[in-house]
């Protein structure tokens, strides 16, 4: 297929031909304000999905962009990864952030995607394994349909067979679990052989299916794996950075995991950043490893004083008085307006989801659940009448900026009832 030059930018997830469907450089995206953004024909969209679940703040969120400038004019660039010589805002930022999250969660290593850290947080586990006397710890256990990135490790850890047959070979070392339960993930554990596993990785909600595990679940799971002596990996790329209602999940949980990946929303999407944060005792014991090599992962840009400077901008919003409480009445008001907005929708089901981590169910008129191909077809219906989601099967995530006002999610839901009323579903 021959594309045009300005379909030289090459993205992954999707083919080409899905990816710029209806050919169109009119679709390409020219210009965002608050929770909006223009497209080069001049169409202006609702942006129900934050960019990609990122642009937490919206685009015009003027502390944030202003703590950038200013870091640009003082100390543009520079790297955590070698040398004596961070920049100040890497370490300033990484101790803010590590205040933020339950003790003995104190060290922080910073890169650019969630991929690069949930793959480096498995990574760190083994490691800390090999320098422990215990190289036999190398499997992690992850769960079916959970979604860590992409990457031969961050590939392996997501739990789609597709992806691992599509990119093979990938990571041999990692097994899944049908579900997020304890008896589940336990037995497989023990299936391995305990002293086999290093680590277990779960989000806090399941961002394939938009489904919070429960708090006694996440917290059961840390005390059976510490007396197990396995890791307890949370993946809070989506959920942490204020998304579902609190900084993140694991400050909500009475015992701490031994790591917490970051990504998304810490810098509310304004530049490339993600976080790992790390237990102490992990720390403490590669502080001095044998040879001097530290741990061997990392990255140019990591700890870029720009991201930093975002990060530190964001957290200043994020800890504001009330704002991460407005951000659970603005989901509680939206779930409300959405069911009663579509109430006389019949494809329309109920709302999922915590904070504004949220997915509408959608459903044929015999109750079965819309397949992906029906959901991705009607996010089309839903771009042309001006609103930008994501897709799911049987759902439609719905992944607004935090800043949402109430007349935003009102045109959230009106534009959406257009939508489905617009709809015509194929079976
Ligand atoms: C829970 C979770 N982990 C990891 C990732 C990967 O992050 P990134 O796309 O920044 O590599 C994502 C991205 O959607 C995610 O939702």
């Amino acid at each position: 297929m021959d594309f045009p030059a300005s379909y030289a930018a090459w993205h992954g997830l999707s083919p080409m031909t899905d990816f710029f469907r209806d050919s169109d450089p009119g679709r390409f995206l020219v210009a965002g304000s608050g929770s909006h953004v223009t497209d080069a024909a001049g169409r202006r969209y609702l942006d129900a999905r934050s960019s990609m679940w990122n642009l937490t703040l919206g685009h015009s969120c003027e502390p944030v962009k202003e703590a950038m400038r200013q870091q640009l004019d003082v100390l543009p660039s520079g790297t955590v990864l070698r040398y004596e010589h961070p920049p100040a805002v890497a370490a300033g930022y990484a101790a803010r952030l590590a205040a933020l999250l339950p003790d003995p969660l104190r060290h922080v290593r910073f890169g650019n995607t969630g991929s690069q850290m949930t793959e480096q947080a498995a990574m760190l586990s083994r490691f800390h394994r090999r320098m422990t006397g215990q190289p036999e710890r190398r499997y992690v256990v992850a769960v079916h349909n959970g979604y860590h990135g992409t990457g031969p490790l961050a590939t392996a850890l997501t739990g789609e067979p597709i992806l691992h047959e599509w990119s093979a070979p990938v990571d041999a070392y990692v097994r899944h679990v049908t579900a997020p339960t304890l008896p589940e993930i336990l037995a497989l554990v023990d299936e391995i052989g305990p002293d086999q596993v290093t680590a277990v990785l779960v989000e806090p909600v399941l961002g394939s299916a938009i489904e919070p595990v429960s708090l006694p679940f996440l917290t059961s799971l840390i005390s059976e794996c510490r007396a197990r002596d396995v890791h307890v990996i949370l993946d809070e790329v989506t959920t942490g950075a204020g998304r579902t209602g609190t900084m993140t999940v694991t400050e909500r949980l009475p015992v701490a995991p031994d790591m917490v990946v970051l990504g998304k929303g810490l810098s509310a999407g304004y530049f490339p950043l993600a976080a790992l944060v790390v237990a102490r005792s992990i720390f403490d014991a590669l502080a001095d490893p044998p040879l001097r090599l530290g741990f061997p992962n990392g990255s140019t840009t990591d700890g870029h004083p720009i991201g930093m400077a975002a990060g530190l901008a964001v957290l200043d919003v994020l800890t504001a008085d009330g704002f991460l409480a407005g951000v659970r009445d603005t989901g509680r008001h939206l779930v409300d307006l959405l069911a009663s907005g579509l109430a006389d929708e019949p494809a329309a089901g109920p709302v999922v989801g915590e904070g504004m981590m949220l997915a509408l169910g959608l459903a044929y008129d015999d109750g079965e659940p819309w397949s992906v191909r029906e959901v991705n077809r009607f996010r089309l219906t839903c771009r042309d009448h001006g609103l930008l989601t994501s897709y799911a099967p049987g759902f439609l995530p719905l992944m607004p900026p935090l800043t949402l006002s109430r007349d935003e999610c009102a045109e959230l839901v009106d534009r959406l009832r257009a939508a489905l009323g617009a709809h015509k579903v194929e079976r």
